[in-house]
């Protein structure tokens, strides 16, 4: 079944369906308007052209230069978000105009416009380095190719904007920190500042479809997460080799990530309020026995059975905060 039967129920679908006009609306709809509203009025204040911030940079700093093995890494990593824009832009472009909200429709069109810059900047960027590497990482791959796939528009929102977005903040996040070319160093910030705004259209989208889903729709909604998370986790472990060139610990990573995640999924779960709010603790819980089983430390024993002990009393431990989205 498609995606608009799925979800759509027909509703603002038609151009002469009364719900797609703008109406009065009172409290948490109110405000979730304009939250929604913000992402495209503040994407209109801030935008920004790929082609001149790239040359800028590059008349600022010089010719783009990174010694091996570095530039493989980030050849490598770059590539994988070159297809992570082309999937946000691909699923923006396919939600814009089938949400029933009008401040809906102009939050995801804003952000189509944002990732088609995004894809090119980034393709721009990687051909003054030999372009993306032959292989990204599958699993990653997979990740994006199940979140295109999704036959509900709460899938693909949270598979795009709660999952994947917060991966490539990450991403973008230690690309800048690995400080390993200054044009992209300053070049970064201006992707993260546009991704940290998209996951604001769905944390103000989802907890009204989450609220409406009936047991067997929630329990699919929440086990779609659950795979897609294994495999983000798979995809991270794959990246490994390329993040330690770079200078960096994948658990590091992941916690860096997993903050961002928690962080958005908070937003949504304390807008349904209730037992809801529980979710996000199993979701904390659940991420840091995955951090220390998945991603031993040095010094920390590798067999099964003691990652198994570790996992697990982090979990309770929880020693992990929830991150902001944009981490400095
Ligand atoms: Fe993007
Ligand atoms: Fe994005």
């Amino acid at each position: 079944m498609g995606l608009r039967a799925r979800w759509g129920r027909g509703r603002g679908t038609r151009a002469n369906d009364p719900s797609f006009l703008p109406r009065e609306r009172l409290g948490r709809e109110a405000r979730l308007a304009r939250n929604l509203e913000r992402v495209y009025d503040v994407g209109q204040d801030r935008i920004w052209n790929g082609g001149d911030v790239l040359q800028t940079l590059l008349d600022k700093h010089g010719p783009v230069d990174i010694p091996e093995p570095a530039c493989s890494a980030v050849r490598e990593l770059l590539g994988a978000m070159l297809w992570g824009e082309l999937a946000a832009w691909k699923v923006s472009a396919e939600l814009a105009p089938l949400l029933p909200s009008h401040e809906g429709r102009l939050a995801a069109t804003s952000q189509a416009h944002d990732e088609a810059r995004h894809f090119r900047v980034i393709h721009d960027y990687l051909e003054l380095i030999g372009g993306p590497t032959d292989a990204p990482a599958p699993s990653a791959m997979q990740t994006l190719d199940k979140v295109l796939a999704a036959d509900t528009l709460a899938k693909k929102l949270v598979g795009m904007q709660l999952l994947v977005e917060p991966v490539a903040l990450t991403l973008f996040t230690i690309l800048r920190r690995s400080e390993v070319c200054p044009v992209l160093t300053e070049l970064l910030p201006y992707l993260e500042q546009d991704e940290a705004r998209h996951v604001n259209v769905g944390t103000n989208l989802l907890p009204e479809l989450v609220r409406d889903m009936g047991w067997a729709e929630a329990a699919d909604y929440w086990a779609y997460q659950g795979r897609l998370f294994h495999l983000e986790v798979r995809g991270l472990a794959e990246m490994e080799p390329a993040l330690r060139t770079l200078g960096f610990d994948p658990r590091e990573v992941y916690r860096l990530g997993q903050g961002k995640q928690v962080g958005a999924a908070r937003m949504v779960t304390d807008q349904l309020g209730g037992s809801a709010e529980r979710i996000t603790d199993w979701m904390r819980a659940g991420m840091e026995f995955t951090a220390v089983y998945r991603f031993p430390g040095p010094e920390e024993r590798r067999d099964v059975l003691s990652r198994l002990r570790a996992g697990l009393a982090a979990a309770r431990q929880t020693e992990a905060p929830a991150a902001h989205l944009l981490v400095r």
